[in-house]
């Protein structure tokens, strides 16, 4: 069985070819570049940008592997949730290929993408606990099957990655902030400014970041006199003391948070035995370190995906998509691409029942 996975969600435009063997056949990826002189995603360019390429990016894939167009078996699309413009563009190619192969058309939710990616790499079973943190989406689930997720917290304000790309854009380090903000960590001093942990004291596992954001942008005023963020005259020891700090506390959020929820999934779920990270933010060291000590702190199995897995790829959707085939779940040409499209409320038909035929 093969499956071909078609993302375009947000600033990436890839395809993968990908086995029941949890063999990558084929891959091929491009990241934007247009969008960094304007420090974060401009959707239009993207959608653009993901219609011009999305062929040249499929004959890539197609030129440095033995797999021809025949031999897949259904297409899957990132079709949810994401900029809507390049959901289109991925969801669309997707259909004609469906037509024009004949084989099933399967729309896989972004996020299920992210959930299940580390069920390629590391052996993960049902059910386990995840940890989503990209940059549109911080959540914590579990994980009980394709199709089937129980959420216990979400952000209320910011996703983490979304934090990250701010803090980065008020330090003009360049987007994606993410990696940048945690290379300058390395050199920083976590503890030298205090900074606020919102909600951390509250009894769910929801989280919160605008607040921690506001807290750097506070300190970094105090180094523009004139109120200008963009001309303030920051040292660049400092620059990683502000970057060391923001990445400590995002970091104890999450670790505060997953521990309620690590007793909770426990006792529900007293088979589980993962704890699991995925998204764009899951490729940052120090976060990962951290986890792996939650982990072993609470008698379970850490897994993360290989880093080139976490931010947006095609493995993660053809893998997605691969695992929903295989349950018989495929879906109709009629499916519209969802802007929206929460995780813990995808009954597995709820990509569209009937349809092309696996
Ligand atoms: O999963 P992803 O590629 O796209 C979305 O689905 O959003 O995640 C992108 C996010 C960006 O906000 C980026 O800054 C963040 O992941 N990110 C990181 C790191 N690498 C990427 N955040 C923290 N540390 C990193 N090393
Ligand atoms: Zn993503």
């Amino acid at each position: 069985m093969i499956v071909l996975g078609i993302e375009s969600s947000c600033d990436e435009t890839a395809v993968a070819l990908v086995n029941e063997k949890k063999e990558i056949l084929g891959e091929a990826l491009l990241s934007q570049e247009e969008h960094k002189a304007f420090g974060g995603v401009v959707p239009e360019i993207a959608a653009r940008s993901h219609l011009e390429h999305i062929d040249g990016i499929l004959e890539q894939c197609f030129a440095k592997t033995n797999t021809k167009l025949k031999d897949i078996d259904a297409i899957a699309a990132a079709s949810g949730p994401g900029l809507i413009g390049g959901v289109i563009v991925g969801v669309m190619t997707a259909k004609a290929l469906s037509i024009a192969l004949n084989k099933p058309f399967i729309a896989v939710n972004h996020l299920e993408g992210h959930a299940l990616a580390a069920r390629i790499s590391n052996n993960v079973e049902f059910p386990y606990l995840l940890l989503l943190v990209s940059g549109g989406h911080c959540q914590i689930l579990v994980v009980k099957d394709v199709g089937q997720y129980e959420r216990l917290g979400t952000t209320i304000d910011d996703a983490a990655g979304e934090a990250f790309d701010k803090v980065a854009k008020m330090l003009r380090l360049g987007y994606p902030g993410g990696p940048a903000v945690e290379k300058q960590a390395i050199s920083g001093n976590e503890k030298r400014f205090t900074l606020p942990k919102p909600l951390v004291a509250s009894t769910d596992c929801n989280l919160s970041f605008s607040g921690l954001k506001t807290a750097v942008r506070k300190i970094v005023e105090t180094y523009s006199p004139d109120g200008d963020l963009m001309h303030a005259d920051i040292p660049s020891q400092d620059v990683a003391d502000i970057c060391a700090c923001f990445q400590y506390t995002v970091t104890d959020c999450l670790c505060k948070k997953l521990t309620r929820a690590i007793k909770y999934f426990k006792q529900k779920y007293p088979k589980g035995n993962h704890l699991v990270v995925s998204g764009g933010v899951a490729s940052n060291t120090y976060l990962r370190e951290k986890l792996q000590q939650l982990a072993t702190d609470n008698e379970l199995t850490f897994a993360a995906p290989p880093i080139r897995f976490c931010t947006d790829n095609g493995v993660m959707i053809a893998w997605a998509g691969l695992e929903r085939f295989r349950k018989g779940d495929v879906s109709s040409l009629d499916f519209k691409p969802r802007p929206r499209w929460p995780l813990d409320m995808d009954a597995p038909k709820a990509a569209g029942a009937g349809g092309v035929k696996a």
